[in-house]
């Protein structure tokens, strides 16, 4: 039984406008917006934040977003600061993202000024990291995996590590139906709490929350929650459904 609080968390990607984020939001706040057991958070897109921010204020349901730039302000069109998203007050903010990295040519060095940025704005980043299919098929998961992390979290002091959520995505498990199997899901999350004490001292790896993301379902999740070092999920589709959500959250609640 680990100390860690399990947390879920739902990434929208591009889907629903704020109406249908008031929906979405007020079916999660009924169904679990009391409970304390497992840390809950959506992130809806930019445009839908301000909205499901209203909905859920008062309740234990947190607010994230999917992105953001590192710069506090300026010329940059078409980009969100930290700064503003803590004025609709979210709490956190998913970061490097294979979609991002894979389709808006996100480097470890520019996810790594976003980490940088969210924590000095008391932003709680979680940092996406996975490999590929043919990074795995290769032999080379744990490579890039310990790449992607290092890089991530270059410069991020013993003080801050632990609001910091690290998920991991296997690629080629995100969207496809595709899940990793426990012990491929276990193995990697293992290898990144060793690489955490090694960045940061024992003491505080135990202290962050290693997520699994890529296709979790209330079928397979307790399976996947029961593992020493899987803390919580990072839901996508199954995100997007108030039912299936709140399953998600019941697993992580009986798996604590
Ligand atoms: P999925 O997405 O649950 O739809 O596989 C997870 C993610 O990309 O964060």
């Amino acid at each position: 039984m680990s100390s860690r609080k399990k947390l879920i968390a739902g990434n929208w990607k591009m889907n629903k406008t704020s109406a249908d984020a008031v929906a979405l939001c007020t079916e999660i706040v009924a169904a679990v917006g009391r409970q304390a057991d497992v840390e809950v958070v959506v992130c809806p897109p930019f445009t839908a934040i301000e909205s499901a921010a209203k909905v859920l204020d008062g309740s234990n349901v947190k607010l994230g977003a999917q992105n953001m730039h590192p710069e506090a302000s300026g010329a940059y069109t078409g980009e969100i600061s930290a700064g503003m998203l803590r004025a609709l007050f979210a709490t956190h903010v998913i970061l490097g993202h294979s979609e991002r990295r894979a389709y808006f040519g996100e480097t470890d060095a520019f996810v790594n000024k976003k980490v940088l940025a969210a924590l000095k704005n008391q932003l709680k980043p979680i940092l996406c990291v996975g490999e590929t299919l043919a990074e795995r098929e290769a032999g080379t998961t744990l490579k890039v995996v310990q790449t992607q992390l290092e890089g991530g979290l270059e410069g991020v002091s013993k003080d801050q590590a632990p609001t910091v959520v690290v998920a991991y995505e296997p690629v080629w498990a995100i969207g496809t139906g595709k899940v990793a199997t426990t012990e491929q899901a276990q193995e990697v999350h293992a290898f990144i709490r060793g690489l955490l004490v090694k960045l940061f001292g024992d003491a505080i790896a135990q202290k962050v929350r290693i997520l699994y993301g890529g296709s979790m379902k209330p079928a397979n999740a307790p399976e996947l929650l029961a593992q020493k070092d899987i803390d919580g999920g990072l839901i996508g589709g199954a995100a997007l459904e108030a039912r299936s959500f709140v399953d998600l959250v019941n697993a992580a609640a009986a798996a604590k």
